[in-house]
């Protein structure tokens, strides 16, 4: 490891070999036989972490408050490397976690373009940078989709408004915290995706009853969350990154959805392939 940083990251035949190696460490912390002061003296050690410049040093050091803010959600999305570290952040694009982000892009604009095929209206809580929306529309010029977006940072609305100029005629932004947020509108579809891992199990449930109201009778509810089972990169988020995820199993999912009074039989989970993010797909 210590190699890997005086060499300014990784090089790419050396990408499964770190992350087996951050792997490790974090099995030696959680079983007790390293301190966490390890791990912060190889951070220490890391110029990249230190610097917003780098995808991770961003994430680390959150310069808008929050980890996974709109800015690194659209830098994985877009896969912009750095020039001052390019081996670390070819290494943050090109991990499983990295592709699972990228890959919930897709599996939104495949979803929403052939159940919304005839037009309809669409939910999105917490759109971030808006990136899935804009290529929704540019991929699809002939799809009538009113989409709302609740989105509680303005700079990410701001952001998301320059990038989804050609297509605001279709989209509103409404700036406000989710919890806060209420309408009297019925949706075709309801998306939300990297918003509900950062709730505990409480607010997911609480949350998931209140979309009920707000969706139309035969309208789908889609809710993306990583996956417990499966996240070869959690511990370099967690370590490195500073960014916790509540992730959750198939089994955890139905199990919220059954708590918040949803039918056995409306309930279904989806996967991209990565099998890193999880979709929970409810319906009335
Ligand atoms: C990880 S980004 C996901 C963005 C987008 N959904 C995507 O997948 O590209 C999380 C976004 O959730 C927003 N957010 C977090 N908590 C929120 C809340 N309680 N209400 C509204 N937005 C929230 C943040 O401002 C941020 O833009």
């Amino acid at each position: 490891m210590n190699e890997i940083i005086s060499h300014e990251g990784p090089a790419i035949e050396e990408f499964d070999e770190l992350t087996v190696m951050i792997n490790e460490l974090a099995c030696q912390i959680n079983e007790n036989k390293l301190a966490p002061d390890e791990i912060q003296n190889l951070i220490n050690k890391c110029e990249s972490l230190k610097d917003q410049k780098s995808i991770m040093g961003h994430i680390l050091t959150k310069p808008h408050g929050y980890a996974g803010d709109f800015h690194i959600i659209d830098r994985i999305y877009t896969k912009e490397v750095s020039s001052k570290f390019p081996k670390w952040d070819k290494y943050s694009i090109s991990i499983p976690s990295a592709k699972a982000v990228r890959n919930r892009k897709s599996y939104f604009k495949r979803k929403v373009s052939q159940s919304l095929k005839q037009g309809g209206n669409l939910l999105n809580l917490a759109s971030g940078p808006a990136r899935d929306l804009y290529e929704l529309y540019n991929e699809n010029p002939q799809l009538e989709i009113a989409t709302t977006c609740v989105e509680m940072d303005e700079k990410a609305i701001m952001y998301a408004k320059i990038l989804n100029k050609p297509h605001l005629d279709k989209i509103a932004f409404i700036k406000k915290n989710i919890f806060r947020f209420n309408t009297e509108n019925k949706f075709d579809i309801i998306w939300s995706a990297g918003l509900f891992d950062y709730f505990d199990d409480k607010a997911f449930v609480m949350l998931i009853k209140r979309l009920k109201e707000w969706v139309k009778d035969d309208g789908e509810i889609i809710i993306g969350n990583f996956n417990e089972n499966y996240n070869p990169n959690r511990a370099y988020m967690e370590f490195f990154g500073d960014w916790y995820l509540n992730h959750r199993s198939e089994e955890q999912l139905y199990d919220l959805a059954k708590q918040a009074g949803y039918d056995e039989a409306k309930i279904s989970i989806g996967r991209e392939p990565e099998n890193v993010n999880l979709f929970l797909h409810l319906r009335k």
